[in-house]
């Protein structure tokens, strides 16, 4: 007869120290049968468990190489979502706390999308004249829609190629749910701001008149990250009046005016690496969020660089931090005990749907 799995509530009040001790355990018993993902934004206590980390593009190939049974996915729910997605029928996907989703992905849904598509069609001819892009941070059945429509997926490292991709398509692209990424990426291929309009979902025909619709190029879905939105050009400002030589690092999630200021601009994947590889002694603002700040910060001090988060307040993904070490011990002591929890399956028909945007990505970059 089948057991029960173990309940969370023994570890609801477990100190991080022996969570701590017990997730080593854990981890030494399952050996190669579990693999750890952690996304950059992991809070230090989760993220020292992880055995591969990275950017979304680089998790999704991630996923889709190993040869684990077990994905334990330390990110959030469309991170989890994609590795399901992308990895074998036989492996498990893994969210050790089903809380932990993105606020961004939730700003925009299929029912919202496709009615966005029919108030299209009263223009144009949606499927022959508009390529369907959403970021990774979206729901599997968005990205479905996208593999159904010729459209793509794209991630923060990639968005420019895969808009070219588009481009090469159809003459217009919808793009959610960040219009920040929209935008920006948009803006290094030189496309005017004025041909960039924002959807707003919540309205009819998105807010626009059927000329503007004809007009635009890209159509930026009305959705934002939270912890990004927090940056403002002021910070960058005093940042530069306290170090001229200082240098401006952001993600494209970030605002605009915010991207334009900035020296560089990049994945999170992109962020570390440029500024692990840049000269000692030199002084960075980063504009991400605050768990890789710190970590970045604690990793280069001794070659005499400084780093420093962009805003005065702390701004952490909370959904990120969901996962914490009492979750990943649960979780990983399950396995042992031969229970899953917190499995993430995507339905078969929306898996293989928006594997053909997903791989349609990967072709590209
Ligand atoms: P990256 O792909 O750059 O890691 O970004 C994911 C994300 O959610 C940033 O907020
Ligand atoms: Fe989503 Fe923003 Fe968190 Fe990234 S930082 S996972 S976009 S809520």
């Amino acid at each position: 007869m089948q057991t029960a799995t173990i309940s969370f509530d023994r570890f609801n009040e477990l100190a991080d120290r022996e969570a701590d001790e017990r997730i080593r355990a854990a981890k030494a018993k399952l050996g190669k049968h579990v693999v750890i993902l952690g996304h950059h934004y992991q809070r230090a206590d989760v993220f020292k468990h992880a055995d591969l980390s990275g950017d979304s593009l680089k998790l999704s190939r991630l996923a889709s190489q190993t040869d684990a049974e077990y994905i334990v996915f330390c990110g959030v729910h469309f991170m989890a979502e994609v590795a399901d997605i992308m990895s074998r029928p036989e492996q498990i996907s893994i969210l050790p706390d089903l809380a932990a989703g993105c606020s961004m992905a939730d700003m925009a849904n299929l029912a919202k999308v496709e009615r966005c598509w029919r108030e299209l069609a009263e223009v144009l001819h949606p499927d022959e004249q508009v390529t369907p892009v959403t970021y990774i941070n979206s729901a599997a059945d968005l990205k479905a829609f996208c593999g159904t429509h010729g459209g793509i997926v794209c991630t923060s490292s990639n968005a420019p190629k895969i808009l070219h991709w588009s481009f090469g398509q159809r003459e217009k692209v919808l793009f959610f749910p960040d219009q920040h990424l929209g935008r920006w990426s948009g803006h290094q291929m030189d496309i005017p701001l004025d041909e960039m309009l924002v959807w707003d979902p919540d309205l009819e025909m998105g807010g626009l008149t059927a000329e503007q619709i004809r007009r635009a190029k890209i159509l930026l879905w009305k959705g934002h990250c939270s912890v990004h939105q927090m940056f403002q050009p002021a910070h960058i400002l005093k940042f530069r009046n306290q170090h001229p030589d200082g240098i401006v690092i952001s993600h494209p999630e970030c605002a605009f005016e915010i991207c334009r200021q900035s020296d560089y601009v990049g994945s999170t994947e992109y962020i570390l690496k440029t500024v692990k590889q840049a000269a000692s002694h030199t002084h960075w603002l980063v504009g991400t969020e605050l768990n890789l700040v710190n970590r970045l910060a604690e990793e280069v001090k001794a070659e005499g660089k400084t780093v420093q988060f962009m805003s005065p307040t702390v701004c952490m993904c909370s959904t990120m931090q969901r996962i914490d070490p009492q979750h990943l011990a649960w979780t990983l002591e399950n396995l042992v005990d031969g229970k899953v929890v917190n499995q993430i399956k995507v339905p078969q028909h929306e898996a293989v749907l928006a594997k053909v945007a997903l791989d349609r990505m990967l072709s590209v970059s």
